[in-house]
């Protein structure tokens, strides 16, 4: 069995021959090889060139034979990007936009129009990754959460509190309902583009659905999810994950998606023994592990598929994007172990 079926297979809770891994490296600066390409070309560039951004992606492939997908190397922020908001990197560390939604003129600057043109270089990307890998390996793309998104951009970058948009939700459902209409617009066609490209599933990253009261979750985030995966999901499996709402789970289950996606906080176990489960669980060792000793994440990754047990529809992934600290060798002990112990 190889990667691509081995996580079609999980996907669809059909039985495989070891759980499937795959995981993200975003604000992870663990691969010297990745860091070598990094010291050349920037951020943006190795993003919107398709050459660089294949290479990117199939670093982790190359160097570790156990991970079964590639996850398409770009960014969540390419979409405020083509709606006319660009991003770049704080010193020390986070997101700055270019500029930020203050005033109700300034959501008149955003549009969704020739959205998929902007982001062309990513479709080339996936199709010239697509033929590299051919049907060994799957290809993943992803997307961040329009809440998540439009954190980034009513704050003005990365927050500590999210006060600004949470005074936009509370203060003006209206705007804040445009904006979150307008993301989900642009990321329905983004999203087509992508399967079309030739992604075997698509992630949604709603790194910040815990800044949602939890009144509001429904309102802010998961109702625009929900549009999406209406939308699109009848093509192409959606993941979803959305880091600390972890008490919403039936909701989770209720947006259609076919993988949900865990972060650490929470017990695998809790969701592969559902009774009746339609849905593939993915995670979630804790990504701060793979700076420590490879002994300590063989232990970790030992009891962490002993917990979840002999079950389909698992796909081993962290609970979080990895560490930049993330040691090489605690990476392979990581991997070796999911693949001694079958699935
Ligand atoms: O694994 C991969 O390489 C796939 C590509 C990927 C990136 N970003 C590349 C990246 C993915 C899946 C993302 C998702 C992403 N980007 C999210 C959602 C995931 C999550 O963390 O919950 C978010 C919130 C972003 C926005 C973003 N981009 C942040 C917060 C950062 C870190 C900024 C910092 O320095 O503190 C980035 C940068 C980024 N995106 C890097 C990579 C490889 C690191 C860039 C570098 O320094 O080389």
């Amino acid at each position: 069995m190889n990667g691509y079926q081995r996580i079609e297979k999980a996907i669809a809770l059909e039985a495989v021959d070891r759980t499937p891994i795959w995981f993200m490296r975003q604000a992870g600066r663990y691969l010297p090889e990745y860091r070598e390409l990094k010291s050349r070309y920037d951020f943006r560039t190795m993003v919107q060139t398709p050459d660089l951004a294949t290479e990117v992606t199939l670093q982790p492939i190359k160097r570790f034979h156990q991970i079964d997908a590639a996850i398409l190397f770009s960014d969540i922020l390419v979409i405020p990007e083509a709606l006319g908001m660009d991003y770049d990197f704080r010193e020390g560390g986070g997101i700055e936009m270019d500029w930020s939604l203050n005033t109700e003129s300034d959501f008149n600057k955003l549009s969704v129009d020739a959205v998929e043109e902007k982001l062309d270089y990513v479709f080339r990307a996936i199709a010239q990754i697509r033929g590299e890998l051919g049907t060994e390996k799957a290809l993943l793309g992803f997307g961040g959460s329009p809440w998540t998104l439009a954190t980034y951009m009513v704050e003005g970058g990365s927050s500590k509190d999210f006060s600004k948009v949470k005074s936009l939700g509370f203060e003006r459902p209206d705007l804040l309902a445009k904006l979150l209409f307008l993301l989900s617009e642009a990321l329905i066609r983004y999203f087509r583009r992508m399967q079309e490209s030739g992604v075997q599933a698509i992630q949604i990253f709603d790194s910040w659905g815990s800044a949602c009261p939890g009144v509001y979750y429904e309102d802010w985030s998961l109702k625009w999810i929900r549009r999406i995966i209406d939308e699109v999901g009848q093509r192409v499996p959606f993941i979803l994950f959305s880091k600390g709402m972890g008490a919403y789970r039936d909701e989770w289950i209720s947006t259609g998606a076919k993988v949900i996606s865990l972060d650490s906080s929470l017990r695998l176990s809790d969701f592969t023994q559902l009774p009746n489960r339609k849905f593939a669980v993915q995670g979630n060792l804790d990504p701060a592990l793979l700076s420590l000793d490879p002994e300590v994440v063989r232990k970790a990754t030992r009891e962490l598929l002993q917990a979840v047990g002999p079950t389909r529809g698992h796909i081993f992934n962290l609970g979080h994007g990895i560490m930049p600290t993330a040691r090489l060798e605690s990476v392979e002990a990581m991997l070796e172990t999911v693949e001694d112990c079958g699935a």
